[in-house]
């Protein structure tokens, strides 16, 4: 589904050029649960901007479900993503004056539903995201969990196979997290993609897989079996930072 042959990105700046990402390989397959994983500034938000063709990359390859996403008119993009891709982001995103269900609706809005038949949809997902009663609350009255979650919902409406999601938790206090990353979980098991971006590692316990990058360079990848020795490891770093 998603697969990176020695990426590179740079951003210039006048004259000065910031090397990012230094060669990044990177197979994903349709299905999987995945974390981005890395401190502050070390390009995570930059590898998901590209793997949801919101960036272009400097060399290399990137293969999204066998289209090779290079040059790609922006026509070709965003046909990818509105077929493929949904985007979930630490700051929610919501619009303020428009309540939980037309934040939802709203990409079938851009789509051409009707109001009737896009408000009807757009009550499925609240649900799914366990936020029926609240259709008609402004984004100012829920909680950071709250809108999160709605933002989850109006990323599932169009029907992507992928979720990505930068930071989903970050703006969120430790159990709230824990809700969006059960959601997070559940869209997965329903059998869409998630790749999310997180600094904090008992987040990324969570998912079935930890790309860990250090200095523009996948540092190492984890697999499921493998989180507890990453977690004890992990642990001995920060007593040591
Ligand atoms: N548009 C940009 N122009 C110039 N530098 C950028 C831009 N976006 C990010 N950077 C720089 O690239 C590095 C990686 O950023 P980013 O991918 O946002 O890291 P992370 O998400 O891991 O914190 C940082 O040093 C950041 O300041
Ligand atoms: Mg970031």
């Amino acid at each position: 589904m998603i697969s990176l042959n020695n990426v590179h990105k740079s951003y210039v700046t006048g004259s000065n050029s910031l090397h990012v990402l230094k060669g990044i390989d990177l197979e994903i397959k349709s299905g999987e649960f995945v974390s981005i994983m890395g401190s502050s500034g070390s390009g995570k938000s930059t590898l998901l901007n590209i793997l949801g063709i919101l960036d272009n990359y400097d060399e290399g390859s990137y293969y999204l479900n066998g289209s090779l996403v290079k040059d790609m008119s922006e026509k070709k993009a965003a046909k990818l993503r509105n077929e493929l891709v949904g985007f979930v982001f630490q700051s929610f995103n919501l619009i303020s004056f428009k309540n939980a269900l037309e934040n939802v609706a709203l990409p079938l809005y851009y789509q051409g539903v009707n109001r009737k038949k896009r408000n009807k949809i757009a009550e499925e997902y609240l649900d799914k995201v366990g936020l029926l009663d609240w259709a008609t609350h402004l984004p100012s009255e829920m909680s950071g969990g709250q809108k999160q979650r709605v933002a989850i919902a109006r990323s599932l409406i169009s029907q992507p196979k992928i979720i990505f999601a930068d930071e989903p938790t970050g703006a969120l206090d430790t159990s709230t997290s824990y809700e969006v990353m059960d959601i997070l979980k559940e869209i997965n098991d329903d059998g869409i993609t998630v790749i999310l971006v997180t600094h904090e590692h008992d987040i990324a316990s969570m998912t079935q897989k930890i790309v860990r990058l250090k200095d523009g360079r996948i540092d190492e990848i984890i697999k499921n079996g493998d989180l507890k020795n990453f977690q004890h490891r992990y642990a001995k770093e920060l007593e040591t930072a």
